[in-house]
């Protein structure tokens, strides 16, 4: 039987709609999977909803609903967006299902019965972004050091898990196991964190409703990362499915990211410790993906939705990009400019070129087929030990967690295939029937390279390889583990199937109205989209909590010069008198208002929005107006206010 193989990822908080990072994270633990899948492991991918805590009780009640409506109507919004992007979970865990209560309540029992829990009193910091307790040293000018938000003082009769006992035995197993937190730099985190000493940790809440009841204990509630962490071994069967669990743990990676890393190599495996259950292997702390310096958190409210770039290029593009672009393990950015240049260069120009012209000149010049027994096989490219030796590489890079570097040899075997294009030129040997051997075997090689790139890449743009696969005639459907599909000549003779680019050219045009700026916040376009994204037209994802609002800083600004934007006809240059500053804001509304009218005016600005780049001047924030008929009206206070005023 083939070595098991289980990797999750974390669970999402559901208080709002997936983000860009989520996606990138949920993004590369496929490549993964699906990577171990054709390394032929016995694999579980498991991935699911956080659906308890006060952030979700309170998103619940802003949109009106129940709290379990709520956690059911995410649940839809995010499988679907991860079904949109190709992710190929095995297993899918809500905390809201019974089996995780099971296991939560076996890992409590457990732990408990072990002697590893205590009652006290608990008085302290409590911040709700993070659902986690702060001491005095852990803030920053009093406040999160994540959310930069002031945490709540509790004061609570708890149950304690006595974590602090469990310092010296989790340093020596980090000592002893260095594959154990990667990569090193998140693991040096943590060991000088545990080298801090451990406090005690709080596992109840008291008074808090949504969660799994404690124990014994009415009037409290699991405290939610002590419930969530348990997703890992609940989804696979602990507490409900015993011949489950054995098969599937001890999991060989939790793919998290760097900020919940502590969470999962300290509290973790200090409770699977106290509960005498196998530790993970691995506990791999992904980077995070910035957008214009701003991490894209929920709780900022800088929320980038994937699916806006996944209905303009395809799932595939988005996985390329996210997998290739960021070294895993760090951070990265995720810009429109950086997209579109890898996306043009390294997937239309390269890939998609050698895909095209190879069909092409293989339909012209063979009438698209090669059979089996044609003269090839007689390596007159030289692809044949360069697809030898990029396979041995990309191999090694999956498992090693190098995605971007697996994709980046994957790109030189499919580089010089296109070079091969380039020397062999095919097309001067189609001018002489001496030479129909030579063609025929330059082709029959540069299809088989093609294939085997199409076998390398998989794990990162399935959706695309599947397509390049039916190109060459090969049936749709999984394909054999790499030990075989990668073999020179596994497949002998070609029946191709020309036809458009796998990879159109994006047009600069095409770029989601979303990463614009100016009007279309309340624009009809803007209604017409988010509604189009949205679940269902009053479902939660249409509807914010006041604190997501609250997060958006509008104020009254005076217009004080506009210029139009060199070759930009829709747009203009506004600086802008915010009171305490002036503020230079590109806007989109130079069809509907002529710079001379505006100086003076008073408009609404979104103050706090990230600073873009837009043909080359730069914009901080972005003025609102609504679009009616065609017409465009800037909206502006009803009497003139004080420049800066905040609007709420
Ligand atoms: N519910 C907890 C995890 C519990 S796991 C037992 C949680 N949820 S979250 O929705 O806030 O984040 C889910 C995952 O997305 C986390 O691993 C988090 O690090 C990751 N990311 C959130 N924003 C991110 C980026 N901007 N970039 C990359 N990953 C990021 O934390």
């Amino acid at each position: 039987m083939s070595r098991k193989f289980t990797i999750t990822t974390a669970i999402d908080y559901v208080n709002a709609k997936p983000h860009l990072g989520h996606a990138y994270e949920k993004i590369t633990a496929d490549a993964i999977a699906r990577a171990h899948r054709a390394l032929g492991r016995d694999v579980f991918f498991l991935i699911g909803n956080d659906e308890h805590g006060t952030k979700i009780e309170k998103s619940a009640a802003a949109a009106g609903v129940s709290p379990q409506e709520w956690v059911d109507r995410m649940a839809e919004v995010y499988q679907s967006t991860y079904e949109k992007l190709l992710i190929s979970w095995d297993g899918f865990i809500r905390t809201t299902e019974e089996r995780h209560h099971s296991g939560v309540r076996e890992i409590l029992a457990r732990v408990r019965a072990n002697g590893w829990i205590r009652r006290d009193k608990y008085t302290g910091w409590y911040c709700e972004g993070c659902e986690a307790f702060y001491t005095e040293k852990d803030l920053v000018d009093g406040k999160c050091p994540n959310h930069d938000t002031e945490p709540r003082w509790v004061e609570e009769e708890n149950w304690f898990f006595r974590l602090s006992d469990f310092r010296d035995r989790l340093l020596a197993h980090i000592r002893e196991n260095p594959g154990f937190i990667r990569p090193e730099s998140r693991r040096n985190e943590v060991v000088a964190f545990l080298e801090g000493g451990l406090e005690d940790l709080s596992i109840s809440r008291a008074g808090v409703k949504w969660g799994i009841p404690f124990p014994e204990d009415p009037n409290a509630v699991v405290y939610v990362w002590f419930d969530a962490l348990t997703n890992y071994i609940s989804g696979v069967g602990f507490g409900t499915d015993p011949a489950e669990f054995a098969r599937r743990w001890p999991a060989s990676v939790h793919v998290v990211g760097k900020d919940i890393t502590r969470f999962h190599c300290v509290i973790w495996p200090a409770m699977l410790m106290a509960a005498d259950i196998e530790l993970p292997e691995c506990v791999f702390g992904h980077g995070f993906i910035y957008q214009s310096g701003t991490k894209m958190s929920k709780s900022l409210g800088n929320i980038v939705n994937p699916l806006d770039v996944v209905d303009v290029t395809g799932a595939d593009a988005l996985r390329y990009f996210l997998i290739r672009e960021l070294t895993y393990g760090k951070d990265g950015d995720f810009s429109w400019d950086a997209f579109i240049a890898r996306y043009n260069a390294e997937l239309a120009n390269d890939l998609g070129n050698l895909v095209k012209r190879t069909t092409d000149m293989t339909a012209r010049f063979l009438g698209g087929e090669i059979s089996a027994g044609a003269d090839t096989g007689k390596d007159r490219t030289g692809l044949r030990a360069d697809a030898e030796r990029v396979t041995a590489t990309v191999i090694r890079a999956w498992e090693d967690f190098d995605l971007s570097g697996a994709l980046e040899s994957t790109w030189s075997l499919v580089r010089r295939a296109n070079q091969v294009i380039q020397e062999k030129a095919p097309w001067e040997l189609a001018k002489d029937d001496l030479r129909r051997a030579e063609l025929t075997g330059v082709l029959d090689e540069l299809l088989e390279a093609i294939r085997i790139v199409a076998e390398l890449a998989a794990p990162a743009i399935p959706g695309k390889t599947d397509e390049i696969r039916a190109r060459l005639g090969l049936a749709g459907g999984a394909s054999a583990p790499w030990t075989e599909s990668t073999v020179w000549r596994h497949r002998p003779g070609w029946r191709v199937a020309p036809g458009d680019p796998v990879f159109p050219r994006i047009d600069r045009k095409k770029e989601p109205e979303k990463s614009e700026p100016a009007t279309e916040a309340v624009s009809k376009r803007a209604q017409k989209k988010a509604k189009r994204a949205a679940p269902a037209a009053t479902g939660p994802a249409a509807s914010i909590g006041i604190e997501q609002f609250r997060d958006v800083e509008l104020r009254v600004a005076t217009v004080l010069e506009a210029v139009p934007v060199e070759g930009a006809d829709r747009l203009l240059q506004l600086t802008l008198d915010l009171g305490d500053e002036k503020r230079q804001v590109v806007s989109g509304i130079a069809r509907h208002y002529a710079p001379e009218d505006l100086p003076g005016r008073q408009v609404i600005v979104v103050a706090n929005l990230a600073p873009a780049t837009i043909r080359g001047v730069e914009s901080r924030g972005m003025i609102l107006a609504a679009e009616s008929g065609g017409r465009l009206a800037l909206l502006a206070p009803g009497h003139e206010v004080a420049p800066g005023t905040r609007v709420s």
